[in-house]
């Protein structure tokens, strides 16, 4: 009975994989959405009933792995190179002509080059050892990267197992660029405005911040892709760059379809010329195209620098400009008070979209650049960075505009803005001011925070313009009677209302942290605080310091408390929800703190729980797990079969607990 499920099972687990490689490598997908999940709760089923049978390869196991306080490094067996780069097509003949030299002796006819697109992501290195991903890195300094293969395993264009045994080889370092598809950048920004996180300020970095994350579930919600592009090692049997990446394509992996093998070298302008335009349409940024001479065994003969290969460049493509006049400058207030200069101008088509507004950033920046209304401007747009104005068209003739003046007012609230000092942002701190409320009792009502339901933005407005609502604790003072004089809302919707306001005051402490809008403190930093502070008195009481070492909190955390606290209208809110009875201490949220502060390795197999599980139940009860033993551990819990994790741990006096006692710890 078991060999036919485990039958089935390898069955599935090959489908699947099959599946994936069709709809995430090679974009078509052969069946339905709905039929692939069929097949993935299939084999989660049964896993789930045979756990013996889960091996780290099924495809139900990309997310998972243990978090560990840091990434390990890598050696890289051959470096990882950077590309020599132009912007010129007559330093790109300069390089063709290098590329004739170096080839001098070897050449007889026409040297082929192969053309692909330059992604704008991160190089990372994927390390298969008899057809499974062991080990994915950075590049970091070409040399020594970073071990990142928990979060690597989470994109699922990444194979975690190949067919090498059909081209002959054991092992093999594949190199690719890890990025994030334009509209999941969008996304995940426009819900980090909300959640009072700062956004990222371009595809690149937001793929970077999301590969360098520890929890690898994290990671996994990114929707982060990948373009594999060549390999570590000459593998025997392939002559050129582009047999190389169709041995990369039968493998499984995501080859770029945009590759062109030109026979010669004027053949490869054309394709500069075409992608200059046509890179604005793709759903991923590029920021130029690699240049690579085909023949492995010219790339051979022709070596490398330190830095660079001598058989590959990169053209790169300069932003997109245009010049237009700057009809007036104006300011916006932003959901956290930042007041920042924006030029309206006269709309200018660039890059394939009419561009009508720019960021000037700040004060600093229009008197550096010397910006005026009614001057003439160059307006830069690149990717999916804001329009700015690079430069004033200065020219004998031409008239200067009006200069400029930051207001000393708030344009939405009339409170008096303060520059801090240090900073270049000019601020408006009146927490309550309207261009702020609104989006701050939006968040504060939001699903992850306070969670109160039929809290809308339509009702919102309505509360704010009958001054009903100034603040939070407003909230909790509204009743079924004020309510029903608001227009549109009928008697039921106005006691749903009530009855959802009042439930939000057992959201915890946890929830309450976020929900407060705090500037850098998000739904995970709202769960850290509580377990380590128990209580918003601890917490106000802590000095920035103690704040800002508390595991997984850094200075800007700490220094934007101090900051919210610093101001007495924010204490005495606080205060007043207190009064009003909205929960300020740790109870239900944290199923319990009996390990808390603990810090846990677990070696080998355990009987009764996967290593997962084991990890959910510690970090429930406050405590943590990293994959490494060292000072910090407070226990290793040692299973069957451990590693050298335990012999570590005993020489070190660390205590190591059996499962038996690491169950009673756990009350299970
Ligand atoms: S080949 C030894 N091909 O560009 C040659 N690199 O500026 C190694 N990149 O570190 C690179 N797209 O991260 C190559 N189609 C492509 C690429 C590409 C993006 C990145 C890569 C490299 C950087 C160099």
């Amino acid at each position: 009975m078991l060999k036919e499920y485990k039958k089935r099972i390898e069955r599935l687990r090959k489908d699947i994989r099959q599946h994936e490689t069709l709809y995430y490598a090679k974009d078509s997908p052969v069946i339905s959405d709905r039929d692939y999940d069929l097949l993935m709760r299939e084999l989660q089923g049964l896993e789930e009933k045979f756990p013996e049978l889960i091996c780290k390869e099924s495809p139900t196991q990309r997310v998972g792995g243990m978090v560990s306080e840091q990434f390990h490094p890598v050696i890289h067996k051959a470096p990882m190179l950077s590309l020599d780069n132009t912007y010129s097509i007559d330093e790109l003949r300069d390089f063709h002509a290098r590329v004739l030299k170096g080839l001098g002796g070897f050449l007889s006819k026409d040297i082929e080059y192969s053309v692909e697109l330059k992604f704008d992501g991160l190089a990372v290195a994927l390390t298969y050892e008899k057809g499974v991903f062991v080990k994915g890195a950075t590049r970091g300094n070409g040399k020594e990267g970073e071990d990142i293969t928990a979060n690597l395993r989470t994109i699922k264009s990444v194979p975690l197992t190949i067919p090498m045994n059909k081209e002959k080889i054991n092992f093999l370092e594949v190199r690719g660029e890890v990025f994030m598809p334009l509209e999941i950048f969008r996304k995940l920004n426009k819900t980090r405005e909300k959640n009072n996180e700062v956004s990222f300020a371009n595809p690149r970095n937001a793929a970077a911040g999301s590969l360098r994350l520890l929890d690898p579930v994290i990671t996994a919600s990114r929707q982060l892709d990948i373009f594999v592009y060549g390999i570590s090692e000459r593998v025997n049997s392939l002559k050129t760059h582009s047999e190389t990446q169709n041995m990369l394509q039968r493998l499984g992996f995501k080859v770029n379809t945009n590759h062109y093998v030109c026979g010669c070298f004027k053949d490869v302008l054309p394709y500069i010329e075409k992608w200059r335009t046509k890179k604005n349409k793709l759903n991923y940024d590029i920021d130029g195209l690699v240049i690579k001479v085909n023949s492995l065994d010219f790339q051979k003969v022709l070596g490398a620098t330190t830095k660079f290969p001598r058989w590959a460049v990169a053209y790169k493509y300069e932003a997109e400009k245009g010049e237009t006049k700057i009809e007036n400058i104006v300011c916006q207030v932003g959901r956290t008070g930042a007041i920042t200069p924006v030029a309206l101008l006269t709309p200018v088509f660039i890059s394939g979209s009419t561009v009508s507004r720019a960021t000037l950033h700040n004060e600093d920046e229009i008197k550096r650049k010397d910006i005026r209304i009614g001057d003439r401007v160059v307006i830069e747009k690149s990717g999916e960075i804001i329009p700015k104005v690079v430069r004033v068209i200065l020219s004998g003739n031409i008239k200067r505009g009006v200069l400029f003046k930051m207001p000393t007012q708030c344009p939405e609230c009339k409170s008096d803005l303060i520059r801090p000092r240090g900073e270049v942002i000019l601020r408006c701190f009146n927490y309550f001011c309207p261009a702020q409320l609104k989006e701050r009792l939006l968040h504060f009502a939001s699903r992850n925070a306070m969670d109160i339901d039929h809290l809308g933005p339509s009702i919102i407005e309505q509360l704010i313009e009958s001054q009903l609502v100034r603040n939070f604790s407003d909230l909790y003072k509204l009743d079924y009677l004020s309510l029903t004089k608001l227009e549109r809302m009928a008697g039921k919707s106005a006691k749903n209302l009530v009855e959802a306001i009042e439930k939000s005051k057992s959201a915890g402490l946890a929830r309450l942290l976020y929900a407060l809008g705090v500037r850098h403190v998000g739904q995970r930093t709202g769960v850290v605080l509580s377990r380590h502070f128990h209580s918003m008195l601890n917490l106000q009481n802590a000095k920035s310091e103690e704040i800002q070492f508390v595991m997984e909190i850094g200075e800007t955390v700490a220094k934007s408390l101090e900051a919210f606290f610093s101001l007495q209208s924010n204490t005495e809110e606080i205060a007043q929800l207190a009064k009003i009875g909205v929960q300020m201490e740790v109870k239900g949220e944290v199923v319990g703190d009996g390990l808390f502060g603990k810090q846990f390795v677990v070696t080998g197999s355990l009987e009764a729980l996967t290593r997962d599980e084991a990890k959910k139940k510690i970090s429930a009860l406050g405590g943590r797990v990293t994959s490494n033993v060292s000072k910090k551990t407070d226990y290793v819990v040692v299973g069957s079969d451990p590693g050298s994790k335990a012999d570590k741990a005993r020489k070190m006096g660390i205590e190591i607990i059996n499962e038996k006692k690491f169950k009673e710890m756990l009350g299970i």
